[in-house]
């Protein structure tokens, strides 16, 4: 962990760095040096301007951009910018140090972390886009509004988090074209209109843009991202689940899609997500049999399929993967299911509660069945299932071999609106 900065996205890589920023950050940027006095006149790189004396030009620099900011916050209920004065920034709370990339000896305001403060200010702008050497910037639950600040020109900056904050208006196109984004979370906010098939193009590992006002249909090239967690639930996004999703085959591990419009056959393509644990797409209108694929899903813990309208049989060789723990399928219109699921039910990691299965507890009337099958019944292109390896076959005739340390689901955590 010595090697890692602000500046090395290794830090994101390795373990999701939100869920550890306030940790890391207070070792990062302890410098040894903390407690003794921060700058004496006597130190030849000290940088004197408006009689105040600073570590370094860079801060210097960005002292009244600072400043400037500090003066348009109206609410700031902790009183988190009490000690926003004098030209020690480094140790302004929610401000941190490290030395840039370009000069290893330079010191720069390189993240900025205000989770949690309540602060609110009419807009970013000005402030955020006005630090050169920003490489992080965390907001959850504050008041901040207005257009998202441009971070575009910032040369180091890889993540945004402004979730469940008061913005609004479309999709903040200044957040595209950021080379080196990774980290994208605007949850909770009041966004609407179209989500924009570019940003799909970056190379995000975590995209959250769920709890918002999103319509429209997912673009064709979804697939292009090399993206981890992906939480886009509780919009209204339309239309089905593109296909190049499977372009994600070695890269998606959790993906939230529930309470949205989406519709259409499930793709087939979904069983090439090799490394996906969670996939959950409850409340949609999704409709057609369970692709035989999803039996590849080797690593799937949380399948949910629940309140959609999905019909047929439950395939035997989905419910024997051997790391299922969750598989929701209730309220749609199944009407099969054979010994291996029935287990599952036995363990109540399935339920099939008001579905078309005769002989089951907690099914639709048989009009309501009957009505389903009459007006949706389509055929889905789905082909048969192509698992090389027979993986979750060899399950099924009782092999259990794999014994794994498994990691809780952390994008869940997304659906509440404080950081976690
Ligand atoms: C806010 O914090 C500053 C510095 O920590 C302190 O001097 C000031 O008295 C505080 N103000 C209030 C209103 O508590
Ligand atoms: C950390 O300490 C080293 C050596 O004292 C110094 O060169 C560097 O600028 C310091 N970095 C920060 C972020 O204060
Ligand atoms: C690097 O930063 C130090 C400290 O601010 C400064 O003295 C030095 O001139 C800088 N070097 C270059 C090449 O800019
Ligand atoms: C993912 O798909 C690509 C293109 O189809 C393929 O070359 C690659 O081997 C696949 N990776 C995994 C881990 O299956
Ligand atoms: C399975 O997932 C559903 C939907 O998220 C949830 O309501 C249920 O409590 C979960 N069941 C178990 C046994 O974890």
């Amino acid at each position: 962990m010595e090697n890692l900065t602000f500046f090395n996205k290794a830090f994101t890589y390795t373990s999701i760095s939100f869920l550890f920023l306030p940790f890391l950050v207070s070792v990062l940027c302890r410098n040894g040096t903390d407690t003794s006095p921060i700058v004496s006149s006597a130190r030849p790189s000290g940088v004197s301007t408006q009689g105040l004396i600073f570590k370094d030009r860079r801060l210097a620099v960005v002292y009244p951009v600072i400043q400037a900011f500090k003066r348009t916050i109206f609410e700031d209920p902790f009183n988190r910018t009490g000690n926003w004065v004098g030209s020690d920034i480094c140790s302004y709370k929610g401000f941190y140090c490290d030395n840039p990339p370009d000069n290893e000896s330079a010191i720069a305001v390189a993240g900025i972390d205000f989770n949690g403060f309540s602060l609110a200010a009419p807009t970013l702008e000005g402030f955020v886009d006005n630090l050169p050497d920003l490489a992080i910037f965390h907001a959850n639950s504050n008041k901040f509004a207005g257009a998202v600040p441009d971070v575009s020109k910032l040369r180091y900056f890889y993540e945004l988090d402004i979730s469940n904050n008061r913005f609004s208006g479309t999709f903040p196109t200044t957040v595209m074209g950021v080379k080196d984004m990774s980290f994208l979370d605007i949850r909770f906010n009041s966004f609407a209109g179209e989500v924009p098939p570019e940003i799909f193009n970056q190379a995000l590992e975590l995209l959250f843009i769920n709890n918002n006002g999103f319509t429209a249909k997912l673009p064709a090239n979804f697939g292009s991202t090399p993206v981890r967690y992906l939480t886009l639930a509780n919009n209204q996004l339309t239309g089905p689940i593109p296909p190049s999703i499977r372009n994600l085959n070695s890269t998606l591990v959790e993906v939230l899609l529930l309470n949205n419009k989406l519709s259409g056959c499930l793709p087939y393509e979904l069983g090439f997500l090799k490394e996906i644990i969670v996939f959950d797409v409850q409340s949609n209108l999704l409709t057609g049999p369970l692709p035989s694929s999803l039996s590849c899903l080797e690593k799937i813990e949380v399948l949910n399929f629940a309140d959609n309208l999905l019909y047929w049989e439950v395939p035997e060789e989905l419910c024997a993967l051997t790391n299922l723990v969750n598989l929701s399928l209730s309220d749609n219109f199944f009407t099969k299911i054979g010994p291996v699921c029935r287990k599952l039910i036995k363990n109540g990691a399935l339920d099939v509660g008001q579905n078309c299965i005769p002989g089951l507890p907690d099914q639709k009337s048989l009009q309501e069945c009957a009505e389903f099958y009459v007006k949706y019944i389509r055929l889905c292109p789905n082909p048969p299932s192509y698992c090389g390896d027979n993986a979750a076959r060899n399950h099924l005739e009782g092999s259990k071999t794999k014994t794994k340390t498994k990691k809780a689901p952390v994008t869940y955590k997304t659906l509440s609106k404080h950081k976690f």
